[in-house]
């Protein structure tokens, strides 16, 4: 299985990628948690991604295409994988298009997490408590300031993709505002309903 899962920040992309690499086996590659080990690490593309992160704006493209077009390379990703947090741009999911088709695979869907945006806040305050609670350091973007950049970045150059996955007919809405359990129970049930759409597809061939 090969997905995306696309929504604004606080979504519950990471979440959600967490719970489907459980139950299917399959890796997670999550552009946000590898730039974050680059930061930490401080490797050249961490020190160029810090600020830019922490500002709540994107990393440009030709670095994180870099980064998943090695990822995807990597053997435990031949198996499948769930891609979240990316693509973020048009020219990314361009991108990704082409690394598909030069490896021979397919994308099953691209699973949007639909949030109401009043929401988004709370949630990313939820997790800076709970990581404090934890002793961890919270990301330095989650705060209100980089929250509404990163938002203002998700509505000008991810929403578009939108429209570019519904109209190759990948695109699978679900309601992000229920709780964590129910929405892994909808992502369930709305990739069990692609899988038997393709199942029927394949006997008629
Ligand atoms: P990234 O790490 O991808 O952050 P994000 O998209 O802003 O998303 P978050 O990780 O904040 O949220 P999420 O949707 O994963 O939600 P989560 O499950 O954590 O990217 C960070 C930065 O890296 C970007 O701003 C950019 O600078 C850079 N970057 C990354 N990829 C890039 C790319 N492709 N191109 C360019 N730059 C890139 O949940 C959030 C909280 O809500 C948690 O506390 C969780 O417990 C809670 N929660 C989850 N679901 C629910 C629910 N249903 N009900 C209540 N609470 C919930």
């Amino acid at each position: 299985m090969r997905l995306i899962l696309l929504g604004p920040p606080g979504a519950g992309k990471g979440t959600q990628a967490g719970r489907l690499v459980e139950q299917h086996g399959i890796v997670q590659l999550s552009t946000g948690d590898m730039l974050r080990a680059a930061v930490a690490a401080g490797t050249p593309i961490g020190l160029k991604a810090k600020d830019i992160m922490a500002a709540g704006g994107l990393v440009p493209d030709e670095v994180v295409i870099g980064i998943i077009s090695d990822r995807i390379d990597q053997d435990d990703a031949a198996q499948g994988f769930i891609l979240d947090g990316f693509p973020r741009t048009v020219p990314q999911a361009e991108a990704l298009d082409r690394l598909l088709k030069d490896k021979g695979f397919d994308l099953d869907a691209v699973v949007e997490l639909k949030v109401n945006e009043g929401a988004l806040l709370d949630r990313v305050e939820t997790r800076v408590a709970e990581m404090r609670a934890r002793g961890e350091e919270p990301r330095a973007d989650d705060n209100a300031e980089a929250l509404a950049k990163r938002l203002s970045a998700y509505r000008a150059q991810t929403e578009p993709l939108v429209d570019y996955y519904s109209e190759k007919r990948k695109l699978l809405t679900v309601d992000g505002m229920m709780t964590i359990d129910e929405v892994t129970r909808e992502i369930g049930r709305v990739l069990d309903a692609v899988r038997a759409a393709d199942a029927k597809k394949g006997a008629k061939a």
